[in-house]
């Protein structure tokens, strides 16, 4: 009989002493979040939540009902507790202030409500990805510098998937553990403790509808997945192709199955689709905790400072052999264009 861990009782039993208050509460405030959208996500066919809202976002993207909703939602539930000096989401322009009227806490939320909102109306998976920083001055806490920061230096990160079932992994710098909500009880029950990349990595996830926007070198790169390019230097392990087109969802199965996601810049985007601040970054944070490893394709993204809530950035996010094959690559153009 597998014991019943509730994410409660891990978080309580494993957060460092210093972390006993309002991390550990903010992470149950976000696990209550993620329940409320996963009632929603898993009736969306049912109640007038799906297709667009009839807004656009500062994306220029049009959002869907249940953008709104779970944006709506994670602020509705973290805004007043006073864990939260600041917050900062993919469907809001600016920073979001925690009202007058509530107490700001020592943490900063960065997230995105609803990833993949593409794959909502035709019933695939989708999540939420989110990040906790530490306030930077505590008498000027609750400024965009509050999440201005390097995915380095997150105290804690996580995602949640709501796929056939609703999981929700975290880590707080102690590894990355996951959750399966049991719909019944209500609680998210411990069900991948200390989840590690294995090896050897068995998927490669990239939008090859796009091939010909990409530069040569991520061209040559993914040839070499594929087993068709060769540079003297060894071949990539048999790999198969998979894209969800949810991040969530292609980073959850690579994180359990070994493998590596890739948006990279092309001619007219050269910063790529995914955003530093609430994607990249937190899931930078969660795939080193498990032993891997997530790259710009020159640089690795745990050192990139936001300078905007919404930049975005090229990811190569995965196992350490398949992202660094790919820097090797890719670092041949830097030094011809150097
Ligand atoms: P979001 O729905 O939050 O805007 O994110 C969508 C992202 C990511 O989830 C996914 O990997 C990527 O967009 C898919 O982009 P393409 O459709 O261009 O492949
Ligand atoms: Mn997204
Ligand atoms: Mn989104």
């Amino acid at each position: 009989m597998s014991k019943f861990v509730t994410i409660e009782r891990f978080i309580f039993d494993n957060q460092p002493e210093y972390a006993k208050g309002d991390l550990t509460n903010l992470l149950y405030d976000i696990a209550l979040a993620a329940k409320i959208i996963s009632y929603k996500t898993n009736r969306a066919g049912l109640q007038d939540i799906l297709g667009n809202a009839g807004f656009i976002n500062v994306q220029g993207e049009t959002q869907q009902k249940l953008d709104v909703f779970a944006d709506q939602t994670i602020f509705r539930i973290c805004d007043h507790p006073g864990r939260l000096c600041v917050m900062a989401s993919e469907e809001q322009d600016d920073v979001i202030h925690i009202p007058d009227q509530y107490a700001k806490g020592r943490y900063a939320l960065v997230y995105d409500p609803l990833d993949g909102s593409s794959n909502i109306d035709v019933n695939v998976s989708t999540g939420t990805i989110f990040g906790i920083y530490r306030y930077k001055e505590w008498e000027l806490r609750g400024r965009r510098e509050d999440v201005l920061q390097p995915p380095r230096d997150l105290v804690a990160a996580g995602y949640i998937l709501y796929g056939s079932s609703t999981m929700m992994v975290y880590s707080t710098g102690q590894g990355v553990h996951g959750f399966t909500l049991d719909p019944e009880l209500g609680e998210f029950l411990l069900s991948h403790e200390s989840v590690r990349l294995p090896e050897p990595p068995a998927y490669y996830s990239i939008n090859g509808g796009y091939f010909d926007r990409w530069q040569p070198e991520v061209q040559n790169y993914v040839r070499w997945l594929q087993g068709r390019y060769n540079d003297g230097a060894g071949a990539a392990p048999p790999l198969s192709a998979r894209y969800i087109g949810s991040l969530v969802a292609d980073f959850h199965r690579n994180l359990l199955r070994g493998g590596i996601f890739m948006y990279p810049g092309e001619r007219d985007k050269p910063h790529g689709k995914i955003r530093l601040l609430y994607e990249a970054g937190p899931l930078a944070f969660l795939v080193n905790q498990a032993g891997g490893y997530a790259s710009t394709g020159t640089e690795s993204i745990l050192d990139l400072t936001p300078t905007d809530l919404h930049q975005r950035t090229p990811v190569f996010i995965g196992n350490r052999s398949l992202v660094e094959k790919a820097e090797s690559l890719l670092q041949r153009r830097k030094i011809q264009l150097d």
